[in-house]
């Protein structure tokens, strides 16, 4: 017989698990799979929270009809537009017409303009309160987490914070769906990766977030992607903190770009000097094999950056390109950053890696070694007054 999934013994997740999509927002990577978590709850009324991507939508039917049975649901709660939780709307909507859909006036204009959808809506507003019952649903609007319409929905009788993409994580729930059932350590780098890559660029919202969230009394956390917080809430809430004021710590990030080995040369000789001068935690990267996924993950965990490119037809090496694209798109804060680059004649990767320097407005190091061809005695030389430059930094900062 069909599983249901208790959260209390009127809330139950019906949400899905995804281990074939290679890429989430087709740019992502999923080396784990991904969950899209949605929830019944069973009162008076019957409320659905958020739904899920249309690939896995014949399951989460299937897991809504061994909820709900014969009963029909009163309301849909969306929390947020993005595809991967509004993507099974439209079903559910021919299959519960009388459903209200209750959403914020930034919720349905999205709606109609994605799915048509324009009846049978109930527009709520920061503080509003929805009965169902036993329950009661309070709603609080978190803009830009990430996207402008999103808010987040608060049962106050269990203390059950739904709360959307805030909190979530990429791999998928094999076995358990709360954080206790778990294994946290496996799924550690797919929390702060979720973090880092979906929510990263939106420190100050979070900040704004967590600050008017932290009034609340909270006994679970229901967020759309990965585990339900009840057993690590205070753990999972100091790292949002954390990231969302992109505080780091000691330890150093190279990534290189190179075609035939000179500039990933640089990059080791610079990590042995900064291993030498006791930064422990130094994670090279190649840009072209490493997606950026993983680089900007590492990128929110230490301080200091160290990026190396090739020149490549008057520019810089494209898979680079690509990462400082990124990083500047992100607007990341608070790091230390050195360059260095390799050319053979007019150059080009140093010329653009100095000029995303200016742009990210990190403090810099002073050395900017660039090898000509290959790196000889006086770049090693350079390569170490700029590792020097950035352990000392970093000692400094860390002290
Ligand atoms: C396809 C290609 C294009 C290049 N374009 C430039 C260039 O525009 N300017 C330059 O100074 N060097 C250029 N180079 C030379 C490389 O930047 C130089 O050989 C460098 O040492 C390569 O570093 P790597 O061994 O880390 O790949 C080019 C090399 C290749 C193979
Ligand atoms: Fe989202
Ligand atoms: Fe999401």
């Amino acid at each position: 017989m069909h599983n249901k999934n208790n959260i209390t013994d009127k809330i139950f997740w019906v949400g899905t698990n995804d281990r074939k999509t290679h890429l989430f927002e087709n740019y992502w990577p999923l080396p784990k799979g991904v969950a899209y978590n949605s929830y019944i709850i069973m009162d008076e009324k019957v409320a659905i929270v958020d739904t899920v991507e249309r690939g896995t939508m014949e399951t989460y039917i299937d897991n809504i009809e061994s909820v709900l049975g014969d009963r029909k649901a009163d309301y849909l709660i969306i929390n947020h537009m993005e595809p991967d939780h509004s993507g099974s709307i439209r079903t559910l909507v021919e299959r519960y017409p009388e459903m209200k859909i209750v959403g914020n006036k930034k919720t349905f204009p999205m709606l109609e303009r994605f799915y048509g959808i324009k009846n049978n809506l109930l527009e709520v507003k920061e503080g509003d309160q929805l009965d169902l019952g036993l329950h009661k649903l309070n709603f609080y609007m978190v803009p830009m987490l990430h996207w402008p319409e999103t808010m987040v929905t608060f049962e106050s009788n269990n203390g059950i914070l739904f709360s959307g993409d805030a909190f979530g994580a990429f791999g998928t729930l094999d076995g358990g769906i709360f954080d206790d059932e778990l294994d946290l350590e496996y799924l550690e780098e797919e929390i702060s990766r979720y973090y880092s890559n979906i929510v990263g660029k939106y420190g100050r919202p979070t900040q704004n977030a967590l600050a008017k969230l932290s009034g609340l009394d909270l006994k679970m956390i229901c967020a759309t992607h990965g585990p339900i917080w009840r057993s690590h809430i205070d753990d999972i809430i100091a790292k949002y903190d954390k990231w969302s004021k992109y505080q780091t710590d000691e330890g150093c990030v190279i990534v290189y770009a190179s075609m035939y080995g000179n500039t990933e040369k640089m990059a080791d000789n610079i990590a042995r000097h900064l291993v030498k001068k006791g930064i422990k935690k130094v994670r090279i990267h190649d840009s072209s094999k490493t997606h950026p996924s993983y680089i900007i993950n590492d990128i929110f965990k230490y301080r200091g950056v160290i990026l190396g490119s090739c020149a490549y037809n008057g520019d810089i090496f494209p898979s680079m390109e690509t990462l400082i694209n990124e990083l500047e798109h992100m607007a990341i804060k608070d790091h230390v950053l050195g360059v260095f680059g390799s050319k053979s004649w007019g150059g080009g990767g140093l010329k653009r890696l100095n000029k995303f320097a200016e742009a990210i407005k990190w403090e810099t190091i002073e050395a900017t070694p660039e090898a000509l061809c290959a790196p000889h005695a006086e770049d090693f030389d350079q390569c170490e007054a700029l590792a020097e430059g950035m352990a000392n930094r970093l000692k400094d900062l860390y002290k």
